[in-house]
């Protein structure tokens, strides 16, 4: 793959390289690099040239809910938990039905190649099958990622109430045959959260992660009842994230906690002593009254975060709007925090995509465009911002502001995942 345009990355977090009219090559699946004049032994290749058109990394989701894909923008009302039982609950039953669940699940892949997001880490349901069908498809399409059957044996419907002993069976069958059946979308542990997992069933999964030195995902800290329902199911554990850890359920480098707004001190450090990536899902905070996670002050107490869409709490596909709200809440932060410093443009554009790329969970990083990454790539321009640039003239910079603030996919022109051109899915 050797395309040619104003290549953008960050290789950092609040750093991004511009380079205007250059090269990203490609050999194979991975990233060579990016560079001003063609290298040598690329002279007689082909070169796609886009022109002034934007090269930037695809997005990474690191926390979003397949089967939730439905419920995009619906029933905002509630918090967390009336919003679980009312709106979330009854849809992801819907998925014990399988032709319903592969409808559904090819329509949220298509969503996700809409909005340029070609990896992610995805809940599914409490379904094994569905489960299995969703790592197929997604695997098909060309996409990479994690996919995890979700584990709940308390506090849900019946109908998603699992016996706990054959949640673990499932749970360890659908990891190993992942394993051995797909290159790019493997297995993550995920229990929903504290509150739908007994003890008995954190414990079997914990077993289940050292054995198969899996990753994990769940939620932390996101409501205050979320929380205040915690601290009463489990009275002996220093925190709510501490319920995980005890349990074998935060394996160093490899676990995701979405949210994470109310956490106290010891959990501070907790999470970073475990390298946990943080999932901020600042529209689905807003949409759900949960709170404003204080972002400027995760990240500088040494927190690796990103921003996620958290589907359908959150409520567009789209993590262009995802930064830019991340951006506009950490304002509203520091308007009554003002040592909290407002994030910015390109720490938004590293949050969603080489933050949540280099996830150890994930087999290859992805999100950037240094040598060894995976060579997932979106061109960003087309005819609506070229009417505009030609009004006016932009900075490479105003260009990929205006995307992440106004664009949506109607400005990705192109989408290119492990080196090769990804069509619409299904
Ligand atoms: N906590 C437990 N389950 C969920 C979920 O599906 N969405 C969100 N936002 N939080 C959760
Ligand atoms: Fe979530």
């Amino acid at each position: 793959m050797i395309l040619r345009g104003t290549v953008i990355w960050t290789p950092a977090l609040g750093r991004a390289e511009v380079r205007e009219r250059a090269y990203l090559v490609a050999d194979g699946p991975t990233v060579r690099g990016v560079f001003d004049q063609l290298p040598a032994d690329c002279a007689d290749k082909p070169v796609t040239d886009y022109g002034d058109a934007l090269i930037i990394p695809a997005f990474v989701d690191a926390h979003v809910h397949a089967p939730q894909f439905l419920n995009a923008g619906i029933g905002m009302d509630d918090e967390l938990l009336p919003w679980l039982n009312r709106r979330t609950f009854p849809l992801e039953a819907r998925f014990a039905d399988p032709a319903f669940a592969d409808r559904a699940y090819r329509a949220f892949l298509n969503a996700l190649w809409e909005a340029g997001t070609l990896r992610f880490c995805a809940f599914a349901t409490v379904h094994a099958r569905a489960t299995w069908h969703l790592m197929q498809l997604a695997e098909s399409a060309g996409f990479s990622g994690l996919v995890g059957k979700v584990n709940m044996d308390r506090n849900a419907p019946e109908a998603l109430t699992e016996d706990t002993a054959a949640s673990l069976a499932q749970t360890e069958e659908l990891a190993l045959r992942a394993r051995s059946e797909l290159r790019n979308i493997g297995f993550i542990v995920t229990p929903r959260f504290v509150p739908s997992t007994t003890p008995a069933l954190m414990e079997g999964l914990g077993a289940l992660v050292e054995k198969h030195q899996l990753p994990v995902q769940s939620h932390v800290d996101e409501n205050r009842g979320e929380v205040a329902l915690v601290r009463e199911l489990h009275p002996e554990a220093r925190s709510y994230a501490h319920v995980y850890d005890d349990f074998g359920l935060m394996p160093t480098g490899r676990t995701v906690l979405a949210h994470a707004i109310w956490l106290t001190d010891p959990e501070v450090e907790l999470l970073r002593e475990k390298r946990v990536l943080v999932a901020h899902s600042p529209q689905s905070n807003a949409n759900l009254t949960s709170g404003i996670m204080p972002a400027r002050r995760w990240l500088s107490a040494g927190l690796s975060c990103a921003v996620a869409s958290d589907l359908a709490a959150g409520s567009d596909a789209c993590l262009a709007r995802h930064a830019a709200c991340a951006v506009q809440v950490s304002k509203l932060n520091q308007v009554s925090h003002a040592e909290e410093t407002a994030l910015h443009v390109p720490e938004a554009l590293y949050l969603v995509t080489k933050g949540p790329g280099c996830f150890a969970g994930f087999a290859q990083p992805s999100g950037s465009f240094e040598p060894g990454f995976r060579a997932d790539a979106l061109v960003v321009g087309g005819e609506r911002a070229a009417a505009l640039d030609e009004l006016l003239p932009r900075t490479p910079l105003e260009r990929l502001e205006r995307f992440l603030y106004a664009g949506d996919s109607r400005d990705i022109c192109a989408r290119y995942a492990a080196g090769a051109l990804m069509e619409r899915p299904f």
